[in-house]
C-alpha cells in the first residue's frame, strides 16, 4: 500500500468499543434480489460476501421489520422467525473475512409498494400520494392509526432480536431516505395533531429505546446500534439543518454506537435556512462533538477521494454505496498498492457484470441509479 492511504487503514473504534479494522463501511444497497417472500437467496450471499470482505463495517439493505413497511421487490425480511434460517447465512457470509456485519432495519411507510404488501395497502404518519421505487403510477398511503404505531414500534424491537440470533453484530435504525422514520420528523409528510405530530422525534425515539431494550434483553454490550438519517429535504415546508440539529442532540443521548449521515455528496452543504451554505458534515461534527463516529458518503469512486475526504473533513468512517458496486475490490486494490486499477465506471459490456446480482445489474443497465457509464457522458457532475 501507498503509505499516503494508511490513514484509511486506521482502526476506529464504536461508542460500544468494538473496533473496526479499517474506516471503510460498506453502504446500505437494496439489491432487489433476495427471494420473493423476503427470504435470503443464493445471489444476494455471494454478492454480499464480495462487497464485506475487505472493509470495517457492513451494512446489508434495507430490510423490512413488518410486511406492511416492504418497499421493494426482492427486499430482505426481519420481519418473521422463518426468515431467521436465511439470515443466518448472510451473516457467516458477512463477517467470514473480518467485517464487522450489520442489518438496517427498515419500514417504507409512505414508500411501501401496494403491489408487494398484504392487500395493496401503504400507510404513512399522514395520508399522501406519490409514486415510488419502480412505480408508473402514484399510490395513495392511508394515515397509520395510534394503534399501528405501536406496533410498527414493537416490530423494530422483534426484528432487532431476530439479528441477534442470526449472528450479527448490530443494527442500523433506517431514519433516512423519506421512509417511514424520515417520514415522521419530516414536516413534508407529518402533518398529524396528536403526540406523534406535535413531537415530531417520539416516534425515532420510541423506536431506538426499543431496539436498544432489545439489545439489553438479547445481546451483550458488543452489539452495535447505528442510526441513519437524511439531514435535508428539499421541500418546503420540509427538514432543515435546524430539525436534524435537534434529532443529532436527541440521539446523542441515546446509548447508540454510530451516527450515519445519508448524502449523495460528502462536500455537500447546507441548501437553506441558519446554516446555508455550511458543509453539512462539518456541522454535524460540531454538533457529535466527538461524543459517537459519524459515517460520511458520497460520490467517492477513487482511492485519492476517499483520502481527501477522511483528510479534509475528519471523517472517521468513509460508507461506499455506488463505488463498491461497481469494483467490490476497490478497498483491497488500495490495500495492496493497485489503486490505478479501480474500476470507477459502469461498463455494460463487461464480460463479468461487475459481479452484480442480475436483477441490480439490470437496475444500473436501464440507468436506474446515477453512475458514470463507458456509454454516456459522466453523469457524476450532475449527482
Ligand atoms: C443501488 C442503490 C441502493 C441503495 N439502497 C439503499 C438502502 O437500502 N438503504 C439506504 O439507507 N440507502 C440506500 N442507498 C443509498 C446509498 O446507501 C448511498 O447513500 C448513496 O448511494 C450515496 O453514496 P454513493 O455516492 O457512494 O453511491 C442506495 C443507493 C443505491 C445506488
Amino acid at each position: 500500500m501507498k503509505k499516503k492511504y494508511e490513514p484509511l487503514f486506521d482502526h476506529v473504534q464504536l461508542r460500544n468499543k468494538t473496533e473496526l479494522r479499517n474506516r471503510f463501511v460498506l453502504a446500505p444497497l437494496t439489491h432487489v434480489s433476495s427471494n420473493a417472500d423476503g427470504t435470503i437467496s443464493d445471489d444476494e450471499i455471494k454478492y454480499m460476501a464480495q462487497r464485506s470482505k475487505d472493509v470495517g463495517l457492513a451494512i446489508t439493505a434495507a430490510s423490512h421489520v413488518t410486511d406492511l413497511g416492504k418497499a421493494f421487490p426482492g427486499q430482505p425480511s426481519v420481519a418473521h422467525d422463518s426468515d431467521i434460517d436465511g439470515l443466518k447465512r448472510l451473516a457467516k457470509a458477512m463477517k467470514e473475512n473480518g467485517a464487522k456485519a450489520v442489518v438496517q432495519i427498515h419500514h417504507g411507510g409512505a414508500q411501501a409498494l401496494p403491489y408487494l404488501t398484504p392487500n395493496g395497502d401503504a400507510a404513512a404518519p399522514s395520508p399522501v400520494t406519490l409514486r415510488s421505487f419502480d412505480e408508473e403510477a402514484e399510490h395513495h398511503a392511508r394515515e397509520i392509526s395510534q394503534d399501528e404505531i405501536e406496533e410498527t414500534i414493537k416490530a423494530f424491537g422483534a426484528a432487532t432480536r431476530r439479528v441477534i440470533e442470526a449472528g450479527f453484530d448490530g443494527v442500523e435504525i433506517h431514519g433516512a431516505n423519506r421512509y417511514l422514520i424520515h417520514q415522521f420528523v419530516s414536516p413534508h409528510f407529518n402533518h398529524r395533531e396528536d403526540e406523534w405530530g406535535k413531537n415530531r422525534f417520539k416516534f425515532p425515539m420510541r423506536v431506538v429505546d426499543e431496539v436498544v431494550q432489545t439489545v439489553k434483553t438479547h445481546a451483550d454490550d458488543s452489539f452495535i446500534v447505528g442510526y441513519r438519517f437524511s439531514p435535508e429535504e428539499p421541500q418546503n415546508p420540509g427538514i432543515r439543518m435546524e430539525i436534524t440539529e435537534e434529532l443529532v442532540k436527541q440521539l446523542i443521548e441515546k446509548p447508540l454506537d454510530y451516527l450515519h449521515v445519508s448524502l449523495m455528496d460528502v462536500h455537500s452543504k447546507t441548501r437553506a435556512g441558519k446554516y446555508q451554505g455550511q458543509e453539512r458534515i462539518a456541522l454535524l461534527h460540531q454538533w457529535i462533538d466527538g461524543r459517537m463516529p459519524l459515517i460520511g458518503i458520497g460520490s467517492i469512486f477513487t482511492a485519492d477521494q476517499a483520502l481527501e475526504a477522511v483528510e479534509s473533513k475528519n471523517i472517521d468512517l468513509l460508507a461506499l454505496g455506488r463505488e463498491i458496486l461497481l469494483d467490490h475490490t476497490f478497498v483491497d486494490k488500495i490495500q495492496t498498492g493497485n489503486e490505478d486499477e479501480i474500476v470507477s465506471v459502469f461498463d455494460p459490456d463487461r464480460a463479468d457484470k461487475h459481479d452484480l446480482p442480475p436483477k441490480l445489474w439490470e437496475q444500473f443497465y436501464k440507468g436506474f441509479y446515477p453512475v458514470p457509464r463507458t456509454d454516456q457522458q459522466d453523469p457524476r457532475s450532475s449527482v
